[in-house]
């Protein structure tokens, strides 16, 4: 009986340790992966970046953890990331494929498309038409100051109170992507809006929580009624929403003519009619309408409200801002893009903001398209890489103050503006941010048409303000209230 006992013990042990996941030769070192769950365990699912920064810590800028049974390789440090993402940024420029997030999106959009000719395409026609709608020309601007007159209003109507930004620079982000892909913005209240929102909150949540952990980690649970499953039934949701919309433009649109990205897109579908190898489907359209609200909506709108919670604490900030932005529009009526060469001081804080609000801290995963090496270690084809912008955005070395809140980070003996390497809250190579030029536009006028017209000011019963994030997808600064004062320029 005992010998049958032990007999069980050493094949439940000798079957565990086959299940171990291994690391290849010469693959980054990192914690030691327990059998099927991997380094789960020694990753918070609240917050893993802390867990990133002590395991750097240990076994230096490049290393690999498993989750579940998967590898992955997480790149800190300027130097490290730069050489993978930039210098060999096309062995770095895949996605991986088999995530819950790839899964819960039916592998269509371009964000999480891997590398090939249907990114290259999507990629290439979405910053072509982005730049044909006027990035850099005047009518992106007319747009983001039309929607700029929606929030200065709602915070002339506050006057003299608190309020809640959140909701506001929100409904701000989102429409302005929406006037680009569909030439129209919805009232917050909008059921289209509204849904669409719910299921992207509900999905974002879902993919950074618990349930996609597991999804990723063990395969066989994947076709179980388990609640991930919600987030497939959210984007359906949401495609059942736009496609009327994709309708109603077929019916008004005037080939040739585009209003918006959705007319463009169906311009292109003409073009390629009769091209068998077109990577362009209608199908695709609307999964690459909902990647870019998305991408363009949490990221612009937490950005603005980290800034917005550092310019009311750090008021002397402010005020130079403010004397800068009178000195520079004068009697102008509104500020342009192009007044950014003069203003300094303001886009040295615009940058600084960016730097502090860590927006996307963990990028979006990239895989690795061929094997390839990395500061001497090799890393084969296909493995997930988790480029980690935190560690490069606070790099001791890098920054004047890398833990302070100060734009003299992006300001030179003369004043001057300049932009350190390690800048890059918009990632950087092949993938950068798509939408990293309406992105910067749309801080700078927001940004330089409100300080213009109002004070910012930390309420008095509000308490001590607490700048550590609520972690996610995006980094999302704590619930705050605001107090809006009109200035006495005005
Ligand atoms: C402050 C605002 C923003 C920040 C901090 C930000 C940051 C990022 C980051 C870090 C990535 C990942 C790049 C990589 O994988 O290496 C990304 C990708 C992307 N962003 Fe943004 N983003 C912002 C705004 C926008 C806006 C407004 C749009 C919409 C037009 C947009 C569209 C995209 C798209 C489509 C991708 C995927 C690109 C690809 O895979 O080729 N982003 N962004």
């Amino acid at each position: 009986m005992f010998a049958s006992i032990l007999l069980l013990c050493v094949c439940v042990v000798f079957i565990l340790l086959q299940l171990k996941s291994r690391r290849p030769k010469n693959f980054p070192p990192g914690p030691s992966p327990l059998p099927i769950l991997g380094n789960i365990l020694e990753l918070s699912l609240d917050n893993p970046l802390k867990d990133f920064e002590r395991l750097r810590n240990t076994y230096g800028n490049v290393y690999s953890v498993f989750l579940g049974t998967k590898a992955a390789v997480v790149i800190n440090g300027m130097k490290a990331v730069k050489d993978a993402i930039v210098t060999k940024g096309i062995d770095f420029a895949g996605r991986p494929q088999d995530l819950f997030v790839n899964d819960s999106t039916e592998r269509k959009g371009v964000i999480l498309a891997d590398y090939g000719p249907s990114w290259k395409d999507h990629r290439r026609f979405a910053l072509m038409t982005l730049r044909n709608f006027g990035l850099g020309k005047d009518s992106m601007e007319e747009r983001i100051h039309g929607e700029i007159k929606y929030i200065t209003d709602d915070l002339e109507k506050s006057i003299g109170k608190s309020l809640s930004p959140q909701l506001m620079f929100h409904n701000a982000a989102s429409n302005i992507i929406c006037q680009v892909l569909f030439g129209q913005r919805y009232e917050h209240d909008d059921e289209f809006i509204k849904v669409i929102l719910k299921c992207f909150t509900d999905n974002a949540k879902l993919a950074n929580g618990p349930w996609a952990m597991l999804y990723d980690s063990f395969p066989m649970i994947r076709s179980l009624p388990l609640p991930f499953r919600r987030a497939f039934k959210n984007v359906k949701t949401c495609q059942a929403l736009v496609l009327p919309v994709v309708q109603e433009h077929k019916k008004t649109r005037v080939p040739g003519q585009p209003r918006d990205f959705v007319d463009c897109y169906l311009d292109r579908l003409d073009k390629e009619k009769g091209n068998d190898a077109s990577t362009f489907s209608e199908d695709l359209m609307i999964m690459y309408i909902l990647d870019l609200h998305f991408a363009g909506t949490d990221t612009t709108s937490n950005t603005l409200l980290t800034g917005f919670l550092y310019l009311m604490t750090y008021p002397h900030i402010q005020e130079r801002c403010q004397q800068e932005i009178d000195e520079v529009l004068g009697g102008n009526d509104q500020a342009s893009f192009e007044d950014r060469h003069n203003m300094p001081y303001v886009q040295a804080t615009i940058h600084e903001i960016q730097r502090v609000a860590n927006t996307v801290p963990l990028s979006v995963p990239h895989c690795t398209i061929k094997d390839t090496e990395l500061m001497g270690y090799s890393i084969p084809k296909g493995t997930l890489i988790i480029p980690n912008l935190t560690s490069v955005l606070n790099e001791e070395g890098q920054w004047k103050f890398p833990n302070e809140f100060n734009p003299e980070n992006f300001l030179n003996d003369q004043g001057e503006f300049v932009k350190p390497e390690a800048f890059m809250p918009f990632s950087a190579g092949p993938r950068v941010c798509l939408g990293e030029g309406l992105a910067r536009m749309e801080l700078f006028l927001i940004l330089v048409t409100l300080l213009r017209k109002f004070n910012f000011i930390w309420p008095e019963d509000a308490g001590k303000p607490d700048y550590n994030p609520v972690y996610g997808v995006t980094l999302t600064p704590q619930l705050y209230h605001m107090k809006v004062q009109l200035r006495e320029t005005n």
